[in-house]
């Protein structure tokens, strides 16, 4: 499928509600603070103000031994834990942002539909139609534990218990017809009954009668982001998701996988342009280009410590510290992350464990420089790919502080914008009608 090229460039910024950097000299006093949601309502502002899409929020449900077989650096690093959960926090950012979306992870191995969609609704018109739902099927090993599944179904299975999900999830936020809410003053009727039907779905995973006991969605559907990168995970994103995101790394590899998304999109009977596709990013920006490379090169020093925490966020399932460092990565296959892994696979190479998992982030390409160097590399990229857009990720929450905040939304996005790739003003309408938008 030939690339369209977008017109404007998609900003969203991955979070997690666990602490920011808390022992870096710009940390202020995030470390004690940061679950009072005061950092991510400050963030949010900014990024609205920036002209971002979205925040998108990421969600985990489990603390893992599965790292050496205790949890004793999972916890020391703040890699999945102590976490909070996101989607109170969604109304906070709301209340204090005009325009920005809010994309909630919800996994559906843990929620049942009828809850996600009750949830969903609800958050959809406490934020004036500004509320998305990243699609995750979680895997992992504890994942399930917390849930009374002593293993999660097989990964292919995860997806087609997904896809009965979102169908249901559907079904559900369409089981009042538009016109259900009378309000007639006269007969003293609020709901005309007659326009709110049950689905009535049985279904090899779920059975719900239904209708929603809320009224449906202001978007109608929120947006659905969704980020599984194997091959059954792209089939389900192109047949669902508004929005993907892309583990991709180099612009061949980013071009290719919005092709083949969108090719297959095409084989859903949708309009490609539908589907928009976000790659990570994590930019050092600094006053000088000297500074920002040397930022850069002091976060991916090639040390065990660094190795090691890559490698605890990849052992979901396989205690990666059983493989020595100085060795190639070793030739595992996993149920979990099958995207992520194989990306760091052909990643590593030929290289040592130490070297791949010290210098990896999650980012598609390389940034650092002065906002204007960032920028124009940001921008040949989104040319050279055809689209869509970018997530930033601050190495989670492990270069996160305010004033990184304020180098990319001060700094580096006004660049952006004064090349015209970034909007400067916001078109009114929902989260989905502004995200679909070139204006
Ligand atoms: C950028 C990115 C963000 C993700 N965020 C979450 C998340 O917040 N919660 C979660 O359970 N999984 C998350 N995932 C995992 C995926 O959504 C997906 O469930 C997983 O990669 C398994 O699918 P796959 O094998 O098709 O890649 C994320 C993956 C990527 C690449």
């Amino acid at each position: 499928m030939p690339s369209t090229p977008t017109t404007r460039m998609r900003l969203g910024w991955f979070i997690n509600f666990l602490t920011p950097a808390w022992n870096q000299p710009w940390s202020g006093t995030t470390g004690d603070e940061w679950m009072n949601g005061d950092f991510f309502v400050d963030m949010a502002r900014s990024l609205d103000r920036a002209g971002f899409d979205c925040m998108m929020l990421e969600d985990s449900t489990y603390i893992s031994d599965v790292y050496g077989g205790s949890a004793e650096a999972e916890l020391k690093f703040t890699v999945r834990a102590p976490k909070s959960d996101p989607l109170p926090l969604i109304p906070l950012l709301a209340a204090a942002t005009e325009h920005l979306g809010f994309v909630a992870t919800m996994s559906t191995s843990f929620y049942q539909p009828f809850l996600l969609a009750r949830l969903l609704t609800t958050l959809d018109h406490l934020t004036d139609g500004r509320v998305g739902w990243n699609v995750v099927v979680s895997g992992g090993k504890l994942a399930g534990r917390n849930f009374g599944m002593d293993e999660l179904p097989a990964h292919d299975t995860r997806y087609e218990i997904a896809e009965e999900f979102v169908e249901v999830v559907q079904k559900l936020w369409t089981s009042w017809d538009a016109d259900a809410v009378v309000m007639d003053r006269a007969t003293g009727t609020y709901v005309d009954s007659t326009k709110v039907h049950t689905i009535d779905h049985h279904g090899p995973h779920f059975d719900v009668r239904g209708p929603l006991n809320a009224l449906p969605p202001l978007q109608g559907r929120p947006p659905i982001f969704q980020a599984g990168g194997s091959s059954v995970g792209r089939s389900f994103a192109a047949k669902y998701a508004d929005t993907i995101v892309s583990s991709a790394k180099g612009v061949d590899e980013m071009r290719d996988y919005r092709d083949e998304v969108r090719a297959k999109a095409v084989e859903f009977g949708r309009n490609p342009d539908d589907v928009r596709i976000l790659y990570m990013i994590s930019p050092f920006v600094e006053a000088t280009d000297e500074l920002a490379r040397r930022r850069r090169e002091e976060r991916f020093q090639i040390t065990d410590e660094r190795a090691r925490r890559r490698l605890l966020m990849m052992s979901d399932e396989i205690d990666m510290a059983q493989f020595p460092l100085d060795e190639k990565f070793p030739d595992i296959v996993t149920d979990s992350s099958k995207s992520i892994t194989n990306a760091f696979r052909k990643w590593a190479g030929d290289r040592t464990l130490r070297e791949a998992a010290a210098s990896d982030e999650f980012e598609a390409v390389p940034l650092a420089g002065t906002p204007a160097t960032v920028a124009d590399e940001m921008q040949r990229v989104f040319e050279e790919v055809g689209g869509d857009g970018f997530l930033l990720f601050a190495g989670g929450g492990g270069m996160l502080t305010r004033r990184y905040i304020n180098q990319i939304c001060d700094g580096l996005v006004p660049e952006l914008q004064r090349r015209g790739l970034v909007r400067t003003v916001q078109p009114s309408g929902t989260f989905k009608q502004r995200l679909t938008s070139e204006a």
